[in-house]
C-alpha cells in the first residue's frame, strides 16, 4: 500500500467542498487539508478509524459512520482459498463535521457485543460498510451493515435504528435480503422518500437492488438482479440531474482493482455500464483504493465527492481514505487523481 504525506490547510467559515486545486497558503490556523491517503486525525488528534464509510447530512452537520477496526490484523488460517485478513470488529464509529475536513469523534454508534460469541456483533464477526439514512416518517436513523461470520460465509445484512444520528443504535438483527447473500452493500435514499439496499449477492456474482419498506428496516420483495455474473463489489450510488449512477469495484478481496461505473434512469431500471471513471496516476487500480460512497455536497447541484478506502490488508486499521472530486464532462463521470486537495468555500 502506498502512503502519502500529510496535508496542508486552508481557512473558511462554511466550507463544504473539497477540490483538487493545490495552491493555497492559509491565513487561518485551525483548518487543514488532508492529502489523499495520509493519516487523517480527528479534532482530538486521534487517527480516524471509520473504514468502509457511509455519510449522512442532517441538521447542518455531516456524519461519517465506519468500521472501527482493532489494532491487530491476523490471517484466518481456516480460509485457504483467499487471503482472509481480519481485525476484530470494534463496532461502528461515528464522527461529525460541518466542513468535511475537521471531524469530531462522536463515539461508537453501534457497539460490539463481546459477551456473546454467537452475536452478530461479536468482535470475531464481520461488521462492514455501514450506511445510515434518516426516515422522515418514523424519525429514526436507520443503519444497514454487512454482517458476516469471520470467514465471510454467512453473508447477511444487519439493521439498527436510533433516535439520534450519533446513536446509540439499537440492533434489530440480520437477514438475507430477498433470500440472497448480502456482502458489500450500501443504501440509497431517493428524493421521493423511497430507499434501496444495494448488495453483492449470489456469491458476489450479481448485485441486488432491493426496494425497502416504509420504515427502511426491511426489503419488500421488489428487487432487481444487476451486473449478472460480473462479480461487482463496493457499491456507491448517487443521483444527478435525475440520473442514477453506481460506482463499483471488481472482486479481489482487499487488493485493488479497476473501478467501473454504470448509469440508469431509475434505481430498479436497467443499468448500463459505461466504464472506468478514474483517470491519472494508478487509474487502473482505482488509485490503490476501493469505492465506498459518493457524497453530494449539500446545497449544490454539481458537487460530489467520491470516497474510497485504501486498504492495508496486513494492518487493516491503518487503511487510509481517498476522497476525490467527481467531475462531469458532457454527462460522463470522471474522477481524476489530484494528489492533494484543499477546501473551497461556497
Ligand atoms: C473486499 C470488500 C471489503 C472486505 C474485504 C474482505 O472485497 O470490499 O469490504 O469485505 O473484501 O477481504
Amino acid at each position: 500500500m502506498k502512503n502519502s504525506s500529510k496535508g496542508i490547510v486552508a481557512c473558511a467559515g462554511n466550507i463544504i467542498y473539497v477540490c483538487s486545486l493545490m495552491i493555497m497558503v492559509s491565513s487561518c490556523s485551525e483548518k487543514k487539508v488532508i492529502t489523499e491517503g495520509s493519516v487523517w486525525r480527528d479534532s482530538d488528534g486521534r487517527v480516524i478509524n471509520a473504514h468502509g464509510g457511509g455519510f449522512l447530512y442532517y441538521d447542518k452537520l455531516y456524519y461519517w459512520y465506519g468500521e472501527c477496526k482493532a489494532d491487530s490484523t491476523y490471517r484466518l488460517k481456516k480460509v485457504s482459498t483467499w487471503e482472509c485478513y481480519r481485525s476484530d470488529a470494534k463496532g461502528i464509529s461515528c464522527y461529525s463535521s460541518a466542513d468535511l475536513i475537521n471531524w469530531k469523534y462522536e463515539g461508537i454508534a453501534l457497539s460490539p457485543v463481546s459477551s456473546d460469541s454467537s452475536s452478530d456483533l461479536h468482535p470475531s464477526k464481520v461488521m462492514e460498510r455501514p450506511k445510515v439514512i434518516f426516515n422522515r416518517k418514523t424519525g429514526k436513523f436507520v443503519m444497514w451493515i454487512h454482517i458476516d461470520s469471520d470467514d465471510y460465509t454467512s453473508a447477511r445484512a444487519g439493521v439498527a435504528i436510533s433516535d439520534k444520528p450519533t446513536g446509540p443504535f439499537n440492533y434489530l438483527g440480520s437477514f438475507k435480503p430477498d433470500s440472497g447473500d448480502s456482502r458489500d452493500q450500501t443504501v440509497f435514499l431517493d428524493d421521493d422518500g423511497r430507499a434501496y439496499h444495494i448488495a453483492s449477492s449470489e456469491g458476489n456474482k450479481t448485485m441486488y437492488i432491493s426496494l425497502l419498506n416504509d420504515d427502511y428496516t426491511k426489503t419488500t420483495g421488489i428487487y432487481t438482479r444487476n451486473f449478472i455474473n460480473e462479480s461487482r463489489e463496493a457499491p456507491a450510488v448517487f443521483k444527478r440531474n435525475g440520473k442514477y449512477y453506481i460506482i463499483t469495484s471488481a472482486c479481489t478481496g482487499w487488493d485493488p482493482n479497476q473501478a467501473s461505473y454504470a448509469e440508469a434512469d431509475s434505481m430498479l431500471g436497467k443499468w448500463t455500464t459505461i466504464g472506468n471513471p478514474c483517470s491519472g496516476k494508478d487509474y487502473d487500480k482505482t488509485f490503490y483504493a476501493q469505492s465506498t460512497f459518493v457524497l453530494k455536497i449539500e446545497g449544490s447541484e454539481e458537487k460530489y465527492i467520491a470516497m474510497f478506502d485504501r486498504w492495508n490488508k496486513t494492518n487493516l486499521s491503518d487503511s487510509r481514505y481517498i476522497w476525490l472530486t467527481v467531475r462531469f464532462d458532457k454527462g460522463r463521470v470522471e474522477i481524476p487523481w489530484t494528489g492533494k486537495w484543499m477546501p473551497v468555500t461556497e
